[in-house]
């Protein structure tokens, strides 16, 4: 799992541009699933197990693309000028490292700190070390994201992309460890979902769910000056109520408390006052999907630092296989 969750992490990946990720996620699983196909976006969608008596057509959501930057301009002296793929703050961004494709680095900077303010997103550009726009590397259009190496500290892992590539972890162990169910899965591995979760828009249309679930990381207020302090690391995989996309539907919430109780795996009830994940996306498709997600805790989303607690991952694989094993009944 450790393998994995470094490899799948140091995979270039930013929203519009998976495809790394979804070769590396393909090649994991592939053995594994009855079915695969890719969309015209680029969402990895799979199937293991068909429907049986009383089962339901599922979709499961992780989301392949991580924050990143594009560029808008290289000026004379070969600053590369950056707009932002996804939510990356301006204060996120002073002094980071990045890189793009092709493993080019630069330093991510601005220096307009005029009356102490953090600089807007126009004002910072990437230094590669070029000396003139002909001599930089990288050219406008060009994606690249944060560095931030893979750390095991312990029972935590800390890096860049733990959103969502733990997700992406949670769907592969859990369709792997996926045996007898009445259920037909569709795990999707899904693109551009930090732009607004368009990935999962087009591939709930074509997997045409009864119940959607997306797995992604949520925020977390347990470290110094947060106040709310509702949501805890190491205290267990979350069950969504609410965020800024969805109502988490209450009939499926209480199946998913009843599978965590029957596995007497601890809980975390998540209520955000916004963010969003695939599950917003799912619930709107067509006719409407009952939909619901399960979180991770993670300090310092949206930074190349984000941390998570190895444990609350390994009990969220364990919550959804014991889910999707069993009957879900309204
Ligand atoms: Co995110
Ligand atoms: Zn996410």
């Amino acid at each position: 799992m450790k393998n994995l969750i470094e490899k799948l992490v140091n995979t270039f990946g930013p929203s519009g541009y998976e495809s790394r990720v979804r070769d590396l996620i393909l090649e994991t699983i592939k053995d594994d699933v009855d079915e695969y196909r890719i969309d015209a976006l680029g969402n990895l969608i799979t199937r293991k197990g068909t429907l049986k008596e009383g089962g339901k057509r599922i979709m499961v959501s992780a989301h392949m693309d991580e924050i990143g930057l594009m560029v808008t301009h290289v000026d004379e002296q070969g600053f590369a000028y950056v707009t932002n793929l996804g939510g990356v703050r301006p204060l996120n961004c002073m002094s980071n490292r990045v890189v793009f494709a092709d493993g080019t680095e630069g330093m991510l900077c601005a220096r307009d700190m005029e009356n102490g303010k953090i600089p807007s997103m126009d004002k910072y550009y990437v230094d590669t070390g070029a000396s003139s726009r002909e001599d930089c590397k990288v050219k406008i259009g060009d994606p690249a994201v944060f560095v931030g190496r893979f750390v095991d500290m312990g029972d935590k892992w800390m890096s860049k992309t733990m959103d969502d590539r733990i997700g992406c972890l949670i769907g592969i162990e859990a369709l792997k460890a996926l045996k007898d169910s009445p259920n037909e899965v569709w795990f999707v591995f899904s693109v551009q979902e930090e732009v607004g979760l368009r990935g999962a828009k087009t591939a709930a249309y074509g997997v045409d769910p009864e119940i959607g679930i997306a797995l992604d990381v949520t925020l977390c207020n347990d470290t110094p000056g947060l106040v709310e302090r509702n949501l805890k690391l190491g205290a267990g995989p979350c069950i969504k109520a609410k965020d800024g996309s969805l109502i988490g539907t209450p009939w499926l919430n209480n199946a998913l408390y009843d599978a965590a109780e029957r596995a007497g795996i601890p809980y975390q009830i998540e209520v955000l006052r916004g963010a969003g994940t695939d599950a917003g996306a799912i619930t709107l498709t067509r006719s409407g999907v009952p939909s619901s997600a399960i979180s991770v805790t993670c300090r310092y989303v949206h930074t190349p630092s984000e941390m998570v607690d190895v444990n609350d991952v390994k009990q969220a694989i364990k919550l959804l296989t014991v889910f999707l094993e069993g009957k879900i009944e309204k």
